[in-house]
């Protein structure tokens, strides 16, 4: 691999992506992308930010070599930059063949599958059974996936079984939809690529801030009127306070300022601007955040997770099919790593690893109710009061 630039970020004009309104979640139309190889050769990745509000996480596009040319998982805005790049690797290592969104439920993985399908349209789209749209249930060609080449993972078959193990975890009844993603296997490399089953979290900010830090910066405040300055520590403040935002959505140790005091140290000289929200700060920390935020980051190396707000709002009555997923995994012959669609990529991830995992959920405290996990606790109780989600997590196709 000689024509690529290997770990780089694009910070030109190319980053462009029109269709940011569909679901207009930040950096919106401006989307960075940072290219990294993972196995030479072989695997690849391309991660851009998305989020609300400055809270922004990575999301990950994975790349891998089939016979003949390329296989995406979980497609991304193909933004002009993006695709100068996946043209070089076309370029090395022949065509993209197939795409494949492995996830029902993960909007912001489905967003960009009928742009990423257009940009490759000699290739085969491979989608996970029980694709649903909200607030209205859309058939997936009215969402512009072209029904003529698509095939629906496992009832059509899987793409390049001599190289993958394709394996489910769910379906999950979760009320509007289904939860169900379906992770592969690369037997070759002993690579594991994932939706949002897992993650793992690092305690320092991802490399992909490097291209704009205004996001951690951002919340490495205390109100509106406090200045954004640039620091390694406020970066790494900043970054604790996203994993919390993105983790229990409301964290405990934080409260919402009365309105005259965000007003007060709102549209001051020097904050009358977008990038700074005009000062405008809705959040007020609280002693304790950052011991809640160490929870849920490694030191030495990412902290593995089901991410809380999946396992509080998916798989709250579901832990036995995330153990029996886990059973899979763990018996998986050369595993060696996983490729989680978010957060920190790759993570060693071995069957010895799968194992301690497994037995730390299986005996874990599951439903969390307390502090950091009140707020997700009563979403879940207001979703079963309102028989929105049902009580019986088992999947009905007649339903
Ligand atoms: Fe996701």
């Amino acid at each position: 691999m000689n024509s690529i630039d290997n770990l780089r970020i694009d910070i030109n004009s190319q980053n462009f992506w029109p269709w940011w309104p569909l679901l207009p979640l930040y950096p919106y139309g401006k989307r960075f992308t940072f290219f990294k190889e993972i196995v030479p050769n072989q695997i690849w990745t391309f991660e851009q930010l998305q989020g609300l509000y400055y809270v922004a996480v990575p999301v990950r596009l994975t790349v891998i070599k089939v016979n003949g040319g390329l296989m995406l998982i979980n497609p991304l805005p193909p933004t002009e930059s993006l695709l100068v790049d996946l043209r070089k690797l076309e370029d090395l290592y022949g065509p993209v063949l197939s795409i494949v969104l492995p996830t029902a439920s993960g909007l912001e993985h489905k967003i960009s599958m009928p742009a990423m399908a257009r940009s490759f349209p000699k290739a085969l789209l491979w989608v996970c059974p029980g694709q649903w749209s909200f607030p209205l249930s859309l058939p997936s060609s009215w969402l512009g996936i072209p029904a003529k080449r698509t095939r629906i993972l496992l009832a059509d078959g899987v793409p390049y079984p001599e190289f993958f193990e394709w394996i489910s975890l769910g379906p999950i009844n979760i009320g509007l939809g289904r939860f169900q993603e379906i992770s592969c296997f690369d037997k070759r490399s002993g690579s594991l690529i994932i939706t949002d089953a897992l993650v793992g979290i690092d305690s320092n900010p991802p490399k992909l801030f490097d291209s704009d830090p205004t996001p951690l910066l951002f919340h490495a405040r205390e109100k509106g009127s406090d200045p954004l300055i640039d620091t390694a520590s406020n970066r790494r403040k900043g970054w604790l306070r996203l994993v919390l935002f993105s983790s229990f959505l409301r964290p405990n140790n934080l409260s919402i300022p009365s309105l005259s005091s965000i007003i007060s140290n709102s549209f001051k000289p020097g904050f009358r601007n977008i990038k700074v929200h005009f000062g405008i700060y809705p959040f007020e920390w609280q002693s304790g955040w950052q011991s809640s935020a160490l929870k849920l980051v490694g030191q030495d190396k990412p902290l593995l997770q089901v991410a809380p707000v999946v396992r509080r709002l998916v798989f709250p009555r579901a832990k036995n099919e995330l153990l029996r997923w886990l059973d899979i995994i763990s018996s998986l012959r050369g595993l060696r790593m996983i490729i989680p669609a978010h957060f920190s990529s790759p993570i060693s991830f071995r069957n010895k690893d799968c194992l301690t995992f497994r037995r730390k959920i299986n005996f874990s405290e599951w439903i969390k109710k307390e502090d950091d996990w009140s707020f997700l606790s009563s979403v879940d109780e207001l979703l079963i009061e309102k028989e929105i989600v049902p009580k019986d997590p088992t999947f009905n196709p007649k339903n």
